[in-house]
């Protein structure tokens, strides 16, 4: 079945909670589908205006966290109400501290938050890149030492039924498995 003119389906999606402060220092979250590695230290996020927005132009800082199976209502309500309108940290009522390294919230619900000062921001072009200067991340979620991603269970947006997706089991090995072609 040929789908033209149709929104395209790219996967796997993100789910991306990011946090910020305003002038205030009122915390904010919200969630974004359209962001990716571009660095081994980069984030790059696709983003309209909202109060997220805003709030970065202010301080120059955001916090990423990763949306989990046990988050994803938590999650999802970061996207479907604006900061501008409701204090969604309160009204979701998550704990949230001040991130050591930069000036931004680190939601505690979540186990994994990458803290972020803003390297490049076009609001023409919706770009946002991010320059990650520390990772925060919760013991339970460590095997050796390294972010287990099975015990993270991180969950992806899926843009064809409007789903959160868990993130599945291994099935192979990278820069390994495909050798054996080589
Ligand atoms: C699953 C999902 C994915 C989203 N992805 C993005 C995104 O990648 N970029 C964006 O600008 N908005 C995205 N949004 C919309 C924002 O999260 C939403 O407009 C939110 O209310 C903005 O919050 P704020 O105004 O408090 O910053 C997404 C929303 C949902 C539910």
């Amino acid at each position: 079945m040929e789908f033209a003119g149709k929104k395209a389906i790219i996967t796997p999606e993100a789910c991306l909670i990011i946090a910020t402060y305003d002038e205030n220092g009122i915390p904010n979250a919200m969630n974004a589908a359209w962001g990716t590695q571009k660095d081994p230290d980069e984030i790059l996020i696709v983003l309209s205006n909202h109060k997220t927005t805003e709030n970065f132009e202010k301080t120059g800082a955001f916090t990423v966290a990763f949306g989990t199976v046990d988050t994803v209502v938590i999650s999802d309500y970061f996207g479907v109400e604006s900061g501008k309108k409701v204090n969604k940290i309160e009204k979701a009522g998550v704990h949230v501290h001040k991130s050591a390294h930069v000036n931004a919230p680190i939601i505690e619900e979540y186990p994994l938050t990458l803290e972020c000062t803003v390297k490049k921001w076009d609001p023409e072009a919706e770009l946002l890149i991010g320059k990650i200067v520390a990772m925060q991340a919760d013991e339970s979620i460590l095997t050796d030492g390294k972010v287990d991603l099975g015990k993270l269970k991180p969950i992806s947006f899926d843009p064809s039924m409007n789903l959160y997706r868990v993130l599945g089991e291994p099935v192979g090995h990278a820069f390994k498995d495909g050798l054996a072609l080589r």
